[in-house]
């Protein structure tokens, strides 16, 4: 029985008890901000276990792709994945603990024929005003009993810290307004020797791998109002999350999730791509498996790698994915990436569609994070000579301390983080790094507010910005289509930025979307902008964009942005310009592609905007 078969055996399950079925609902939410990932098949059904009226009715049935950031830092042991699958069920005010506590039972043993033996519950043991849960614990043992197992021992309780579920934790922690409720749990034995690392005595909730939580009914009927109360909601609802990774582990009786029928061809292709064995490499081969399998289900989600939100996850993902796959000598991850889609295409096949934009996606990310990386080690070789140079990834340069500045440059001019930069085996100062950040920000946003008086930029203000904007959208474009590609024209006004340039077909949305994200990407990473004039000759050796032959000075006025004067080989635009431009890129807050059209055989022009 794969994973698939379970899905199926799922939602047949509860369709012929009544249920409708509902679809995944994308990764990232839509219309919610309080959330940046789907992160259990309750989330978009949030209004309607408040009450609202569900347009399928009250029974509801599903199998959830969902991700949870949180659990990054845990990627390394044997049952954590950051993006699982949730099956769920609801009922939303209809039926409660008597039918959903059965069927629980009934589908673990009879669908997935789990050994009865193998299994242990928890119930809630009560809270201030809110009861011991003695009915789940009395439906539990009944069943357990019917089925010729003694109870004793396998029906446990558990105070909010275990047995409580609202999407904030528990009561304390949740927001006014939230659904909760107490829960009800199921954890398998793997019969495994306890490590007391973990503790002195093992217990169902003991991180030690041998019991596996496999599944969670929350019996949501209390909302959090404003005064700290917890009070019933006008009809009682059920929140099941079964973890369909979980599932898999308890059926094939495997307790490494990595080693399943479902992860183990994606370890393979890890194992075949560095020429090592997971026995003896299984840390660094799950944080490969693990990353590049939640990142190519984000890039499905249409997010592309940046410094914020879903997009800053997601680079964080595929660069620790690609430190890990180094550290094992691998050259070409894009196998494993071709093995994700191959487990996971039969209940999602747009990955098969979405594969080229997620290949690329990643493979610029790394591309990105090399040179970064390079630049960094060279950048520091050569400030501090007698650092031993070794491996990207690698501790192997020794601890040196670098100070706050060049952690700050190494930061705004190649976008390594300060735990990237500490990877790389150098410590430094973090109280005045931070110092430094919030310097960084104040003085841009002190700039900002005294440029953007009530929150609007006047006429010259937006025609700088998008001036700065053009500079960003051409060395985009280079990127994307090559250096013969040049700028032919250029119109800015406060409403808009013209730009033209060669090229002999259309741009696709996905090439609009990139060019869009690059721009956007270069904006918030708030890089310095900054002129310089040289000597013509010069600039045209230093690769500096622009139409040279227009020009009869000897001396030219370059714009460099990214770098700074005394790094300006590092910046990532040098154009020939006569400015003015924005001193700091986040000042043109964003940019979005309008229109595209034809000018003649060869040329294109775009429309955008920026603010
Ligand atoms: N919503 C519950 C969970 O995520 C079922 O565990």
């Amino acid at each position: 029985m794969q994973a698939a078969d379970i899905i199926n055996k799922y939602i047949s399950f509860f369709e012929e008890k009544g249920h409708k079925k509902i679809t995944n609902s994308p990764l990232v939410p839509q219309n919610d901000p309080t959330t940046l990932f789907t992160s259990s098949g309750m989330q978009p059904l949030v209004p309607y276990l408040l009450g609202e009226t569900h347009p399928l009715g009250t029974r509801l049935v599903n199998v959830q792709n969902s991700f949870r950031a949180v659990d990054i830092e845990e990627i390394g042991d044997s049952t954590h994945t950051t993006f699982f699958r949730m099956l769920g069920n609801w009922s939303l005010g209809d039926y409660f603990k008597r039918e959903e506590i059965p069927w629980f039972f009934t589908f673990l043993t009879k669908e997935l024929k789990l050994p009865l033996e193998k299994l242990y519950v928890t119930v809630f043991e009560g809270y201030k005003d809110i009861p011991k849960d003695t009915e789940a614990a009395e439906l539990w043992k009944e069943l357990f009993l019917k089925a010729g197992v003694d109870p004793e021992g396998r029906i446990l309780y558990y105070g909010t810290d275990k047995n409580w579920w609202s999407r904030s934790g528990p009561p304390e922690k949740m927001p006014a307004g939230e659904p909760g409720g107490p829960s009800t749990e199921v954890f398998y034995d793997f019969g495994t020797e306890h490590d007391p690392k973990f503790g002195e005595k093992c217990h169902v909730n003991c991180d030690c791998g041998r019991y596996v939580e496999l599944a969670n009914s929350v019996f949501m009927q209390y909302k959090k109002q404003e005064d700290g109360s917890l009070t019933e909601l006008p009809k009682p609802n059920v929140d099941f999350g079964g973890g369909l990774e979980r599932m898999v582990i308890a059926v094939e009786n495997q307790p490494d999730v990595f080693k399943t029928s479902l992860l183990s061809p994606i370890i393979k292709a890890v194992e075949k791509q560095t020429g090592k064995s997971y026995k003896t490499h299984a840390l660094d081969m799950r944080i490969v498996t693990d990353h590049f399998l939640a990142a190519t289900f984000i890039i499905n989600a249409n997010i592309y790698p940046s410094n914020k939100d879903q997009g800053y996850i997601l680079r964080r993902l595929i660069r620790r994915a690609f430190d890990h796959f180094s550290r094992l000598e691998g050259e070409n991850f894009v196998p494993i990436l071709e093995a994700v889609v191959e487990q996971y295409k039969e209940n999602n096949p747009e990955l098969v569609d979405n594969f080229e934009k997620i290949k690329l996606t990643i493979i610029e990310e790394v591309s990105k994070y090399s040179t970064a990386l390079n630049k960094a080690r060279i950048f520091i070789v050569k400030k501090y000579p007698s650092a031993t140079s070794g491996q990207v990834g690698d501790d192997l340069m020794g601890v040196k301390e670098i100070t706050p500045d060049d952690v700050f440059y190494l930061y705004s001019s190649h976008g390594l983080s300060p735990t990237q930069i500490k990877n790389l085996g150098y410590t430094f100062d973090e109280q005045a790094f931070a110092d430094k950040m919030k310097a960084h920000k104040d003085l841009s946003k002190s700039g900002a507010g005294q440029k953007f008086k009530g929150g609007l930029a006047d006429q010259q203000e937006k025609t700088i910005m998008g001036h700065t904007a053009t500079h960003l959208m051409h060395q985009a474009l280079r990127d994307m289509f090559g250096t013969k590609l040049h700028q032919s024209g250029s119109n800015i006004t406060a409403e808009r930025v013209r730009f033209d340039f060669n090229l002999d077909r259309k741009l696709t949305d996905e090439e609009v979307g990139h060019l869009e994200n690059t721009v956007n990407e270069k904006i918030q990473q708030n890089l310095p902008v900054h002129f310089e004039m040289i000597p013509t000759e010069e600039a045209k050796k230093i690769g500096a964009i622009g139409l040279f032959e227009d020009t009869y000075q000897d001396v030219s006025k370059i714009y460099f942005i990214g770098g700074d004067s005394k790094h300006s080989e590092d910046a990532y635009s040098i154009e020939f310009c006569g400015g003015p431009h924005v001193d700091f890129t986040e000042k043109v807050k964003s940019f979005k592609i309008i229109k595209q059209e034809a000018l003649g055989k060869g040329f294109r022009r775009i429309y955008a905007t920026v603010g």
